[in-house]
């Protein structure tokens, strides 16, 4: 791979591009503002004017949203694993389909891991400086499907969805399409048909770095000269050498997603991977080294790895530093490590 290729995976954060009217509520009252990005697949947008910074399949979606504060992102399910990670801001989440099942305020470095079939909504509380990055579960997150309200509403403002989920956007010259071939609102026996969740279920659906220890020597290299680190298993069956370590959520997801947490000079040492893996910064200045390129990365960047490339990353600031791992498929990763360090490890 050329150099250009590995920097066409480095994606930074002053470079997300976002799309103000990427969902059919975008116009409704409450909704003033909201910003969606799609840093890696096309997720679930509905507007073809999104910009998808990578296209590349890597078997989930990431992307990101910002809300002003009081603003609502409205009640929708997903069929596919929707995950959030709190970067900037709190956020009041509330879900069920009338959205009273249950409400939940999140903070910074929060991770929700949201039921699929769950109607869910949130609003940006406390501050216009926000931003959560989200995971999709499959290469094909499949279309959202809206409240009843939604729908309805929105074609107030000129906005439908035609049966495939595409926006229909009639103020902007779009053909209002016959209506045998728009969304129809849910029956009341269908909407039956979506899960409930208590608080409770969802709260152990929550997970916080900082209020964790991490697991301590969950890779070879973490007795190494700068391979000290500590490893968070927070979804699925990751990509650790601890062998059956349960995760703090189980069920499958089409990824598995863990969190390094490493002082400065610290990190991972070489290593690759026979699948996908996206790294996302949560905290720190970090060194990611794909191949022969190297590339310095911030908090909220994000970088797509290729399968069996040879990696490393380290913490390269003055502060502990944190970075999320995505790694594709919902089985165990096997670890190879550089020939340089199976000598270190003798
Ligand atoms: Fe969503």
């Amino acid at each position: 791979m050329t150099d250009a290729s590995m920097a066409s995976r480095v994606v930074r954060s002053s470079d997300y591009i976002p799309c103000e009217e990427a969902f059919v509520d975008t116009r409704l009252p409450g909704r003033e503002g909201k910003m969606n990005y799609c840093i890696i697949g096309p997720g679930v947008a509905e507007n073809e004017k999104q910009v998808v910074h990578i296209a590349e399949p890597h078997g989930f979606n990431v992307g990101g949203v910002s809300l002003p504060t009081g603003k609502i992102n409205s009640l929708h399910s997903h069929t596919t694993a929707e995950v959030f990670l709190v970067c900037r801001g709190n956020w009041r989440f509330f879900w069920g389909y009338d959205g009273t099942d249950g409400e939940a305020v999140l903070s910074p470095g929060d991770v929700i891991s949201i039921p699929t079939g769950t109607f869910r909504a949130f609003e940006s509380v406390g501050s216009d400086n926000n931003f959560m990055l989200s995971w999709l579960g499959e290469d094909d997150p499949g279309h959202v499907t809206w409240a009843n309200d939604v729908i309805e509403g929105a074609a107030e403002f000129g906005f439908y969805l035609r049966k495939d989920s595409s926006l229909v956007d009639v103020n902007a010259g779009d053909e209002m399409p016959a209506s045998e071939d728009l969304l129809q609102p849910l029956s009341e026996a269908e909407l039956l048909q979506f899960n409930r969740t208590s608080p409770a279920e969802m709260s152990a659906r929550v997970y916080n770095v900082a209020q964790f220890a991490g697991l301590p020597g969950a890779f070879a290299d973490c007795g190494l000269a700068g391979g000290a680190k500590r490893y968070h298993a927070i979804i699925g069956e990751g990509c650790h050498e601890l062998g059956p370590a349960r995760a703090h959520v189980l069920n499958p997801h089409s990824f598995s997603l863990g969190a390094v947490e490493a002082a400065p000079g610290n990190g991972f040492l070489t290593h690759r991977f026979g699948v996908k893996q996206v790294l996302t910064i949560g905290a720190g200045e970090w060194e990611v080294v794909l191949g022969d390129d190297h590339f310095s990365v911030g908090p909220e960047d994000t970088v797509s790895i290729p399968a069996g490339i040879w990696r490393s990353f380290r913490n390269t600031g003055t502060e502990p530093g944190i970075a999320y791992l995505a790694t594709s498929g919902d089985l165990h990763a096997d670890i190879e490590w550089a020939p340089d360090v199976l000598q270190q490890l003798g």
